[in-house]
């Protein structure tokens, strides 16, 4: 059977990396038909808006997508394209696992996180407007049916990946209505799956317990902002954004995708980790099934750095594209 998958380059590194994980994915003989289509900063002109509606309508096509960081520019009129595809798309839970890779050299060894972060409301609702010139109010919206949606994918996640713990991270004790009800929902989410231990932890102590000791935390669940701000750092604990993938996932659409942004600094010179889409790349490869060659292509990155393959962001000198080769010779020993 030949999948039919959605690419989107996307802006700055975008193409890069992308066309970087598509040769990786390729090489793995796993028989995927490639839809390109465009989003971003760089198409606006084009279309008249950074999300064409054929980019939309490709993915609901193909259910699974492909996607390189967009850039979202700050203070123009435009919404963020990732804020709107997750919405429009109900990709309610954004999966970013955090695992160290031999050999990378960092405060600690064996770290194995993951931050699952919802994805379409909190503070993220774009809901925003001036009260009177000086005063403006952005709405945080907590419902009980994504909380719910987003606790129960994390807990049947830990279920099947053999995960210990799940902590829910918040901030009740200041914003008691809104992450009152996240934490609420959580524990009753909880409660129907008493394998898996449960807690709680306020966010800022988190952050500061995880670069402490990461080893204390397993499946770390949260609201939009903090699950940003939190993978970032789960990222920076395992050797930086060039390492990190995720996924976007709902009900019926997939997006995988880096943790990192655009990367304005280093776009266009051959020097970006195409690490963070080609991993994003493994967990689509397992979300199709294709388990043994998602296991090859994330040996055949974990070989390469060890072996002292490495882009500039890991003190190496190798390019986007001798890494990608040296990837792609191992995917096909
Ligand atoms: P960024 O993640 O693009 O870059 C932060 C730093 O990490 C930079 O120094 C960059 O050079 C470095 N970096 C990131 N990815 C790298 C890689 N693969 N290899 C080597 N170094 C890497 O974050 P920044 O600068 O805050 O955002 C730039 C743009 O990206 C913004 O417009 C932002 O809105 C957008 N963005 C898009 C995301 C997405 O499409 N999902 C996610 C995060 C940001
Ligand atoms: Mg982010």
């Amino acid at each position: 059977m030949t999948y039919t998958v959605t690419l989107i380059p996307g802006d700055g590194i975008g193409p890069e990396v992308a066309f970087a994980a598509k040769r990786v994915i390729d090489a793995t003989g796993v028989p995927i038909e490639w839809e390109i289509v465009e989003a971003g900063g760089d198409v606006m002109y084009k279309y008249g808006t950074p999300l064409p509606e054929e980019t939309i309508e490709s993915i609901q096509r193909n259910r699974v997508a492909l996607k390189g960081p967009i850039t979202t520019p700050i203070g123009s009129g435009f919404r963020s394209v990732n804020v709107q595809l997750r919405q429009r798309l109900h990709l309610f839970a954004n999966y970013r696992p955090a695992k160290s890779i031999p050999g990378v050299k960092t405060p600690f060894e064996n770290v194995d996180l993951i931050v699952v972060r919802e994805n379409t409301e909190g503070l993220y609702s774009g809901i925003e407007h001036v009260v009177v010139p000086g005063v403006v109010e952005s709405l945080k919206i907590i419902t009980r049916e994504a909380t719910e949606r987003v606790a129960r994918f994390a807990f049947e996640m830990a279920r099947r990946d053999g995960r210990k713990k799940i902590t829910a991270v918040h901030k009740a004790n200041i914003m008691k209505l809104s992450d009152g009800l996240f934490l609420e929902v959580c524990r009753q989410v909880a409660r129907e799956y008493p394998d898996i231990q449960y807690e709680e932890a306020i966010v800022d102590a988190t952050a500061m317990r995880l670069v402490l000791n990461p080893h204390q935390f397993d499946v770390l669940l949260m609201e939009n902002l903090y699950g940003d701000i939190l993978s970032d750092l789960t990222a920076g604990l395992i050797g930086g954004l060039g390492l990190a993938p995720s996924g976007n996932i709902g009900e019926h659409y997939a997006v995988f995708e880096a943790v990192h942004g655009s990367a304005p600094d280093i776009a266009g010179q051959n020097v970006a980790n195409p690490t963070a889409l080609i991993l994003s790349g493994v967990l689509m490869l397992r979300h199709l099934g294709e388990q043994e060659a998602a296991d090859r292509v994330q040996r055949a990155v974990e070989q390469t750095i060890a072996e002292g393959i490495r882009t500039r962001d890991l003190g190496g000198t190798a390019t986007t594209s001798e890494f990608t080769d040296a990837v792609i010779a191992r995917v096909q020993a």
